[in-house]
C-alpha cells in the first residue's frame, strides 16, 4: 500500500505547449479541493535543482486557463540528466515534505521523472504537453490543437499568395520526429504532399505529381513538410523542387515558433483541465509513474516508460486522401 501524498509539486518542462497553464490550474484547484498543499517549480527540474519553488493557492492560478505558454516557465534541464542534479532536486523536495510530483511536459520530460521516481521514493504522474503529439497512450496531448490551429490559420495565409502569383509554397510545420502536425494541418488546407518522417518520401513520385500539376495549371500549389522529414526540412526540399523544376516559381516558409504560442484551443483547455484533474486523483490514489491520457473519450493511465518507448497509432490512410483530394 502506498503512502498518502499531502504535499504535490507541479512543473512544466521541455518546449512549452498552448494549454500547459490549464493544466496547472487544474493542478492547484484540485489539489488545495483535497486538502494538499500544492507547490510551483519554476523552469521544469532546474527549479528543483536550484530550489525555486513557491507554495500556490486558489488565487495563483487564476485568470491564466486562456494563456499561452507557462506560468511555471519552462526548460529543458541538463543537470537534472545527472546523477548529482537530481540528489540535489531531491534534497529540495524532501525539505518541505513534498511527496508526489506533477511533470507536464514531453517524452524527454517522462523520462526524467521515470528516472527520478526510480532513485527516490516520490510518485511522479505525467501529463502529456506537447504540441508534436509524439507521445503513446493517448489520443491527445496539450498543446497539439492549438498548433495544427495556428499552422492552418498561417497556410491558408500562405495559400492567398500562392493564388496570386501562382506560386508554389513548400511550407515546413514543427514536430520534432513525428509527422502529426504536418499531417493534420495538410489535411485541412488542401496541400498536395505531405512529408513526414514516418513514411520514406518518395521525391520523383512527388516531382511527376507536380509536374503534372503544372502542365494542367492547377491553380495553388503547397506542399507541407515536417522539420523531421528525412529527406530534410523545408528549406532542403525547396532546394530539391527548385533544382528540378526550374520553371516553377517556388518559395519556402518555415513556420517555426509561432506554433508554440498563442490562447490555447478549446480542445486544449479541456483536455487539460481534465488531465489535470485526474493527475491529481491518480496521486490521492496511489498510482505511480503514470501517464494521464485519454484515449477514445476515457482517461487511460500508462506506464511513463511505455509513453515514451512507444509512438501513437499513424493514421496511414491520411496519405492516400490527401493525394487524391488533391488531383
Ligand atoms: O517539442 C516541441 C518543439 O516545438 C518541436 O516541435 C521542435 O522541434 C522543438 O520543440 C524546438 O525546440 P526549441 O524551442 O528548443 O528550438
Amino acid at each position: 500500500m502506498s503512502k498518502k501524498v499531502t504535499k504535490i509539486g507541479v512543473l512544466t518542462s521541455g518546449g512549452d505547449a498552448p494549454g500547459m497553464n490549464a493544466a496547472i490550474r487544474a493542478v492547484v484547484r484540485t489539489g488545495i479541493y483535497n486538502g494538499l498543499e500544492v507547490y510551483g517549480i519554476m523552469r521544469g527540474y532546474n527549479g528543483m535543482i536550484e530550489d525555486d519553488i513557491f507554495h500556490m493557492d486558489n488565487k495563483s492560478v487564476a485568470n491564466i486557463i486562456q494563456r499561452g505558454g507557462t506560468i511555471l516557465k519552462t526548460a529543458r534541464s541538463k543537470e537534472f540528466m545527472e546523477a548529482a542534479g537530481r540528489q540535489k532536486a531531491y534534497e529540495n523536495l524532501r525539505k518541505r515534505g513534498i511527496d508526489g510530483l506533477v511533470v507536464i511536459g514531453g517524452d524527454g520530460s517522462f523520462r526524467g521523472a521515470q528516472r527520478f521516481s526510480n532513485e527516490f521514493d516520490i510518485p511522479c504522474i505525467g501529463l502529456p504537453g506537447t504540441i508534436d503529439k509524439d507521445i503513446a497512450g493517448t489520443d491527445y496531448t496539450i498543446g497539439f490543437d492549438t498548433a495544427v490551429n495556428t499552422a492552418v490559420e498561417a497556410i491558408d495565409k500562405i495559400r492567398d499568395t500562392a493564388d496570386a502569383h501562382d506560386r508554389l509554397f513548400v511550407v515546413e510545420v514543427m514536430g520534432r520526429d513525428a509527422g502529426y502536425i504536418a499531417l493534420h494541418s495538410g489535411l485541412a488546407t488542401g496541400a498536395e504532399s505531405v512529408l513526414i518522417p514516418e513514411t520514406r518520401t518518395d521525391v520523383e513520385d512527388l516531382i511527376s505529381g507536380l509536374t503534372e500539376k503544372e502542365k494542367r495549371k492547377k491553380l495553388v500549389n503547397l506542399v507541407v513538410v515536417a522539420e523531421g522529414d528525412e529527406m530534410g526540412g523545408g528549406s532542403e526540399i525547396g532546394k530539391i523542387l527548385k533544382n528540378r523544376l526550374p520553371n516553377m516559381d517556388i518559395r519556402i516558409s518555415i513556420l517555426g515558433h509561432i506554433q508554440r504560442g498563442g490562447a490555447p484551443s478549446c480542445q486544449d483547455r479541456i483536455i487539460a483541465s481534465r488531465m489535470g484533474y485526474h493527475a491529481v486523483e491518480s496521486l490521492l490514489s496511489g498510482r505511480h509513474n503514470v501517464m494521464v491520457g485519454i484515449v477514445d473519450d476515457k482517461m487511460h493511465y500508462i506506464p511513463l516508460d511505455t509513453a515514451v518507448k512507444e509512438k501513437q497509432a499513424f493514421t496511414s490512410d491520411w496519405l492516400k486522401i490527401i493525394k487524391i483530394l488533391a488531383s
